[in-house]
């Protein structure tokens, strides 16, 4: 058995995975590896080199130098980003190295947490401890609508919506990897859970794993 405690948390975007996956790692002391930002990390290098997105051998080359240490967060959260991230996600030689990689990275002791679409069931198929966050589309536009005004941005709701079914539909639609959970995860939908009501449900299921392992 490897020294590292994995944990695999998976969903579509805006259903509380990150806050949730941030959370459990300072909660454990483990590594937290966001695994969408290693795929907007690749898409953003051939933004910036003014590359091709739809070249199979070029965006692997770029893939395959992603470093994990010192993803920002904040720049590649940045919308075009994440469509072009999602453009290049349905290529099995991108994803092949970006799993490679975060497979090295689950490996490090104590313990981690990896968070994206296929952590459960592509990456870390034998992690302890694999849950799938999920909340209705409806709900996920809303939040992320919230987030903008929140900033004082301006949004528009409709337009949020479709994205968010467009890019669920992507997700859960390509032949390589599609999003889904894997069978044995818990389910923690949080259309109508707070963000501390969900911490407080992985929180038992992560002590239940712990203990089992001990
Ligand atoms: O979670 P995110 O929005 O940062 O992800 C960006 C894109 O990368 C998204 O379209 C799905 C894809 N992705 C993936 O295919 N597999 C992962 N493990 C993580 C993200």
């Amino acid at each position: 058995m490897s020294d590292s405690f994995i944990i695999a948390i998976d969903g579509p975007a805006a259903a509380g995975k990150g806050t949730l996956s941030r959370g459990i790692a300072e909660q454990y002391g483990f590594h937290h590896l966001d695994t969408g930002l290693t795929y907007r990390a690749a898409a953003k290098a051939l933004i910036d080199a003014g590359l091709p997105l739809d070249d199979e051998t070029i965006a692997e080359k770029m893939a395959r130098e992603v470093e994990l240490t010192g993803l920002d967060r904040d720049i590649l959260s940045r919308h075009e980003i994440g469509e072009a991230a999602s453009k290049i996600a349905v290529m099995p030689a991108v994803r092949r190295a970006l799993v490679e990689a975060q497979r090295r990275f689950s490996e490090r002791p104590p313990g981690t947490v990896l968070d994206g679409r296929d952590i459960g069931t592509v990456v870390c198929p034998a992690a302890p401890v694999k849950l799938y966050v999920t909340a209705s589309p409806e709900v996920r536009a809303k939040r992320r609508y919230d987030e903008i005004i929140g900033k004082g941005g301006s949004a528009d709701f409709d337009a949020i919506f479709e994205d968010v079914k467009r890019r669920d539909d992507r997700d859960m639609n390509r032949a390589d990897s599609p999003m889904k959970p894997a069978n044995d995860a818990h389910l923690l939908d949080t259309s109508e859970m707070s963000i501390e009501a969900a911490f407080q449900a992985a929180r038992s299921i992560i002590d239940a794993a712990l203990s089992r392992n001990a």
